[in-house]
């Protein structure tokens, strides 16, 4: 127990003080033109940035993904992060919440969120491996109560656990336990990735068996084999270190995940995984994404200046992405997101093997 508190408190260390994102791939969204609008034929104020997700309304089609909680440390990031969600309105995911699954003294750690931002757009957040060990519906149902969270995320991360010294790379089973969670919760189920991205084929099993939205969260952004190579260099396990550098940059581009999943599900996508910009956030939504979601970079924001520091920081990528409305004449995300794009390079080559460009 104390053993996983330590591990995420090592996550935040090793997030914020070393460079664990992508080192020679990209999200591709450079790869994703929007098509500027001279006559935009309306006011930059009258842009509307509320949208709908899963029954609950956002100011922004933005959330902070999930990172933490199970520490005293975590404690302080959930509690920052939950105030910065609360004044902008935007949505919010938990970190794995299995530490406090195992040691129930941990559970404001989570809490604290739900109490900081009664009204927010709010995720719990379980691993699927350990639904293959050990914990079930039971368990899943906790994780919603302990934060009256308005969804479950159930996040996917093969690679992670591969590379994590002291990691369970058994995804064996993991569809049908992820089906009986879907049946026994109350809430919709989210399932993310952490920065690999999840493909259409993934989509489509995970559809099949009721899962409600999908967070792709592909590659470009944080890299968690970096992050455990990283902590596997610190723990003295050069074999584990060295595989974490080979497979530091695997997975799908986010942009090319985006196109995965919207070419095969109707179910609301969430675009994470390297998001920096309201730019970002916009072509990501041009594509067809329902929302975004951000989690090193509000990070590193909170870290380096408080509450004020993430609000700043989330402020200013909203207001990036109003302008980019306004540059498209979009009044509205429904309008951003049938608005023109062009795609260049690998990521029309992408796009053109799954025959939707
Ligand atoms: C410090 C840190 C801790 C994270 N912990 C979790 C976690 O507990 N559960 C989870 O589903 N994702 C976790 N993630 C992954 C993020 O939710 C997100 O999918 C990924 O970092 C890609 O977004 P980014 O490039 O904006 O960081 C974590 C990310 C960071 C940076």
């Amino acid at each position: 127990m104390a053993e996983l508190g330590s591990r995420k408190d090592e996550h935040l260390d090793i997030a914020l003080s070393e460079d664990v994102e992508a080192i020679d791939k990209t999200t591709w969204l450079e790869h994703v033109h929007l098509v500027h609008r001279a006559l935009p034929e309306m006011d930059l104020d009258e842009v509307d940035m509320t949208v709908e997700l899963l029954g609950k309304r956002l100011r922004a089609p933005l959330i902070i993904d999930s990172m933490t909680g199970g520490s005293e440390r975590g404690l302080e990031v959930n509690r920052g992060l939950a105030r910065a969600a609360g004044r902008l309105g935007i949505g919010m995911g938990v970190g794995s919440q299995r530490a406090a699954l195992e040691n129930p003294q941990l559970r404001r750690s989570f809490e604290v969120v739900r109490d900081e931002a009664p009204d927010i757009f709010l995720y719990a957040n379980i691993g699927a491996p350990q639904l293959v060990r050990g914990f079930g519906i039971e368990e899943a149902k906790r994780c919603v109560e302990m934060i009256r969270a308005d969804a479950l995320a159930i996040h996917l991360n093969p690679l992670q656990e591969a590379i994590q010294v002291g990691g369970e790379p058994n995804y064996r089973g993991i569809l049908d336990r992820i089906k009986d969670v879907v049946e026994s919760v109350d809430v919709p189920v989210i399932v993310k990735e952490v920065g690999s991205g999840l493909s259409r084929e993934t989509i489509a099993l995970l559809e099949s068996v009721g899962v409600s939205a999908f967070n792709v969260a592909g590659a470009g952004g944080t890299s968690w084999a970096g992050v455990e190579s990283i902590r596997a260099a610190r723990l003295g396990d050069d074999d584990r270190a060295h595989l974490g550098r080979v497979f530091w940059d695997w997975g799908i581009p986010t942009a090319a995940a985006i196109i995965e999943a919207k070419s095969v599900t109707g179910k609301p996508v969430i675009a994470s995984g390297g998001m920096r910009s309201g730019l970002d956030v916009a072509k990501a939504l041009a594509l067809g994404a329902d929302v975004a979601a951000m989690a090193l970079p509000v990070l590193k924001a909170l870290s380096s200046g408080g509450e004020e520091g993430a609000v700043g920081f989330l402020s200013s990528i909203v207001e990036e992405m109003r302008l980019t409305m306004f540059l498209t004449g979009s009044r509205n995300v429904r309008e951003l997101r049938s608005s023109r794009y062009i795609l260049t390079g690998e990521l029309v080559e992408w796009a053109r093997s799954l025959e939707v460009a």
